[in-house]
């Protein structure tokens, strides 16, 4: 039970990689808020959660609204009847659009549900922690982040600032006693992920662990970050994506030593 007694907010967590945060945290002993944009979705995380697992409670709201935010923070006050320990910032909209033809519509909309959305929660959960200088924050960011690829100007752009606003955030609340760390996943397969056969073979041939991530592979990392044994982490961006941020080309074994490349070889100079 390594997170015993703490409350936490997990937003986005009526389904995909932020159900299984909420799912891994209740198991692991906090009271989790299952905080999503569709009730019904957060209805049944937080039933599933409640039949067995541990403690958590759903409420909906839209974390890209600053009203519906300072609501769902009240809320999850009175249902935690405790500080605040533990804040996710997992929600966000999946997005590709080309960027000669990004509407300004496309792109205000992925800003505000995937950046303004951290900066809003992290806002009012910060302000909660900091008083009792105690505290963690987990932003959910993206490889898509780091790398550029074709059509992610939006989503890249805001994970981008995902990822500064987390260390910007370390800076100044860590002296406050509040750590804020993010988890940058690669391609997860949460069940909604629907990629066609060419783009899943052009990722695979990408991914070293020659397989796509399960929301299980983020959600221990994020359990991970919100316990007592990454106390001393602060600003870290952390890659969860079976090294496909640190690959380039990736050959078989076969190809690399068929081919002969080193130029000082004989067989070349002759
Ligand atoms: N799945 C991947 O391959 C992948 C890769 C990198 C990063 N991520 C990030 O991980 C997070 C979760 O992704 P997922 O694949 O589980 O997505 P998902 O679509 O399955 O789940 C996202 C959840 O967030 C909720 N949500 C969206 N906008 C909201 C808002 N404004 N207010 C409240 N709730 C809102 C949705 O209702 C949904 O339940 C996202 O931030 C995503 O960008 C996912």
């Amino acid at each position: 039970m390594r997170l015993e007694g703490k409350s936490a907010i997990v937003t986005g967590a009526g389904r995909g990689i932020g159900r299984d945060i909420a799912r891994r945290f209740a198991a692991e002993g906090a009271r989790v808020v299952i905080a999503d944009i569709e009730k019904s979705h957060a209805d049944a995380a937080a039933a599933e959660i409640n039949d067995g697992i541990g403690s958590a409670h759903a409420l909906s709201a839209d974390v890209a609204d600053p009203d519906q935010v300072a609501r769902l923070f009240a809320e999850a006050g009175e249902y935690f009847a405790a500080p605040l320990d533990v804040l996710v910032n997992n929600a966000g909209i999946a997005h590709h659009g080309a960027f000669l033809e990004l509407t300004l519509d496309d792109w205000q909309r992925v800003l505000s549900n995937n950046l303004t959305s951290v900066f809003l929660c992290g806002q009012a959960g910060a302000r909660l922690m900091a008083p009792r200088r105690q505290g963690s924050i987990i932003n959910i960011g993206s490889i898509s982040a780091q790398r550029g690829s074709f059509g992610r100007t939006a989503y890249g752009v805001a994970k981008a600032g995902i990822h500064q606003m987390t260390r910007i955030m370390a800076v100044e609340l860590g002296a406050m006693g509040v750590n804020v760390n993010a988890i940058a996943p690669g391609p997860i397969d949460t069940g909604m992920t629907s990629f066609g056969p060419d783009q899943k073979r052009r990722y695979l041939e990408r991914i070293p662990a020659n397989r796509f991530g399960l929301a299980g592979d983020i959600s221990g990392v994020a359990v991970f970050l919100a316990s007592a044994d990454a106390a001393y982490m602060n600003g870290a961006v952390v890659n969860v994506d079976g090294g496909f941020d640190a690959a380039g080309l990736i050959f078989s074994y076969e190809e690399l030593t068929t081919v002969t490349s080193d130029a000082r070889d004989e067989s070349i100079s002759e």
